[in-house]
């Protein structure tokens, strides 16, 4: 479960201030696939950086299964994100230089916590349960978005993260690799019982989503429960 308590991140840019995020709380709960949305520059963006412990906060709590994960230290900040959190993004981000199965890998060997044997086949099995297998060897630019999206999909996947943060995963991708990205999401959260935040600005996606929460102007302006209706 995740608590937030009013939290704010404000910038200052000389006698400017803006109110990125102004006072949201919200609880979470485990293995809920929530939707965040709302207008460009409404703080969606901020909210997901500082729950995924991205930014820091000007003020307020987040509280992860208990543990006040703002009062960690940096290496325990940075050992939370390695075993509990997982990032996909609108860029998907992979590495270039690296070969899908090496971006794939990336997260388990930094957490040494398995042999590279058993990391190369955890990796497999998540290329294999995303279908791209075929092209382990292949440099991220040799895939098409939607793959590529896949990949980081299957890179944030592989240390079994508790929560896994998506920054508008479909901004990139046609509505048939959109479908697709959405669909392994819904696959995860209901095999995994991952929490699963997600920000997005297109209206269909709510068909996949037990929740949605609307920021305005850095504030919650409205918070639902939403019947998932997937085609
Ligand atoms: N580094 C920064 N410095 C100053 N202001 C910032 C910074 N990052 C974000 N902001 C401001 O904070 C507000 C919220 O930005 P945020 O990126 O969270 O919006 P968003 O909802 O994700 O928008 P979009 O849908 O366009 O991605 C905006 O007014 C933005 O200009
Ligand atoms: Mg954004």
């Amino acid at each position: 479960m995740i608590e937030i308590y009013d939290l704010r991140r404000i910038y200052r840019m000389g006698n400017v201030e803006v109110r990125a995020l102004d006072g949201v709380t919200l609880t979470i709960e485990k293995g809920e696939f929530l939707g965040i949305t709302g207008a460009s520059g409404s703080g969606k963006t901020t909210l997901l950086h500082l729950l995924g412990l991205l930014d820091l906060p000007t003020s307020g709590r987040v509280i992860v299964d208990g543990l006040d994960i703002l009062g960690l230290t940096e290496y325990e900040k940075t050992m939370f994100r390695l075993y509990k959190l997982g990032y996909v993004f609108q860029d998907y981000a992979l590495v270039p230089d690296l070969t899908v199965m090496e971006n794939v890998s990336l997260p388990a060997m930094l957490r040494r916590d398995r042999t590279e044997a058993q990391v190369k086949k955890d990796s497999y099995g998540i290329l294999q349960r995303i279908g791209l297998c075929d092209r382990k060897d292949h440099l991220p630019r040799e895939l098409s978005g939607g793959q590529q999206q896949r990949v980081s999909i299957a890179r944030a996947m592989v240390n079994r993260p508790d929560i896994l943060f998506a920054d508008e995963p479909c901004a990139n991708l046609d509505s048939e690799n959109s479908r697709m990205v959405l669909d392994l999401f819904h696959e995860i959260n209901e095999e995994m019982k991952q929490t699963i935040i997600m920000v997005s600005h297109e209206d269909w996606h709510k068909d996949y989503f037990h929740r949605i929460v609307r920021l305005k102007d850095g504030k919650i302006v409205s918070d639902g429960k939403n019947e998932p209706r997937r085609a």
